[in-house]
């Protein structure tokens, strides 16, 4: 399995992953062979990159941090949530913390688990797929930094609702395909209070939840935003959804923005600790998401290719793709002497 770009993707490929519509229902499902005019419509569409496989290849099995059913609900009850945000009404708690119950549950049994995909989305469905990979990556923060159940609970639904206040934003500046005026970032920069204001008139949600939302762009030198605040001053749940976001934003491509790699988004965080993030947050993530995420087609110190089949917290597992050594998995651990030097896709 490959995640390639969609002009590199070729008529004999298959999908490997599957793709969400923008409700969480299946668009088109793993084993779906994609035809030029599937490849037309998703590009059309806005995606840029897919899990692909080619015909008749073995796929092999690797663990994921939350199951695809998990993803589909959860999407689902974020879609609810922000549409119920938008009419100024109720949100339907039971559900948002049924939803973060089930995310914590597949985490915490599933010590060695890393985030190790890039997530597939498009323009359409943005929010709800963000709001849930920053919920994933918090979670696997925090349970790194060692986090109690209750605790990790309240920073997971603060990470899952940390966007809604996106939904009092024109719409007309989210789906810019540009970058931002001066004018239009300030108004983007209002979803912090707006996020606070509807979140904190939840009472079933505890009110670190609202902060949550609050404080997640605040930068620790008091760079961020809505009120500069500065080092301890932020909740370490902003803090830790701080890097998170930061991490699945980075790694995000945006029609005018191309994503960057899991590795180089890894090392830009940790040079920008301590002036923007908490060092120690920043460390636990490095620890909790994979540098070459399952799928990279990386070039190996022996220059050999590979494709990246299975990671987890102690080593990557590689299958050869280039070389005498084609189709050969190996593992790879900290101190092998084959090391990946260089990700092509
Ligand atoms: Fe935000």
């Amino acid at each position: 399995m490959r995640y390639l770009p969609l002009d590199e993707i070729t008529e004999d490929m298959c999908l490997a992953r599957p793709i969400f519509s923008g409700d969480g229902r299946i668009l088109l499902s793993n084993g779906v062979k994609l035809t030029e005019k599937y490849l037309a419509r998703l590009k059309e569409m806005g995606y840029q990159n897919l899990y692909v496989y080619r015909d008749g290849e073995e796929v092999n099995d690797f663990s994921t941090p939350i199951s695809d059913q998990t993803m589909r609900e959860a999407i689902q009850g974020v879609k609810d949530a922000f549409g119920k945000a938008a009419l100024r009404q109720r949100l339907n708690t039971r559900n948002v913390s049924e939803i973060v119950g089930y995310i914590l549950e597949e985490i915490l049994t599933n010590p060695t688990v890393l985030y190790n995909l890039m997530d597939i989305k498009n323009h359409g469905n943005y929010y709800y797929h963000h709001s849930i990979n920053v919920c994933v990556i918090s979670t696997l923060i925090a349970k790194e930094m060692g986090f109690s159940r209750d605790k990790l609970k309240d920073l997971a639904t603060g990470a899952l609702l940390h966007d809604l206040g996106m939904v009092c934003v024109d719409p007309k500046i989210l789906t810019q395909p540009r970058p931002l005026s001066e004018e239009e970032t300030a108004a983007v920069r209002e979803h912090t209070n707006y996020g606070f204001q509807l979140l904190r008139m939840e009472r079933d949600l505890s009110i670190l939840v609202a902060h949550t939302a609050w404080q997640h762009h605040e930068r620790m030198d008091g760079s961020g935003y809505p009120k500069g605040l500065v080092g301890d001053g932020i909740h370490l749940f902003g803090r830790i959804v701080a890097v998170a976001d930061s991490y699945e934003t980075m790694t995000s491509g945006r029609v005018y923005k191309k994503a960057m790699w899991s590795h180089e988004a890894i090392r830009q965080l940790k040079e920008s600790a301590p002036e923007k993030y908490d060092p120690e947050v920043v460390a636990a993530m490095s620890r909790s998401v994979a540098s070459y995420p399952v799928g990279s087609v990386v070039v190996l110190n022996t220059h050999e290719q590979a494709v990246v089949v299975d990671v987890n917290a102690r080593k990557i597992t590689i299958q050869f793709a280039t070389g005498p050594r084609v189709n050969a998995l190996m593992e790879l651990e900290p101190d092998s002497d084959v090391k990946i030097e260089e990700r092509l896709s």
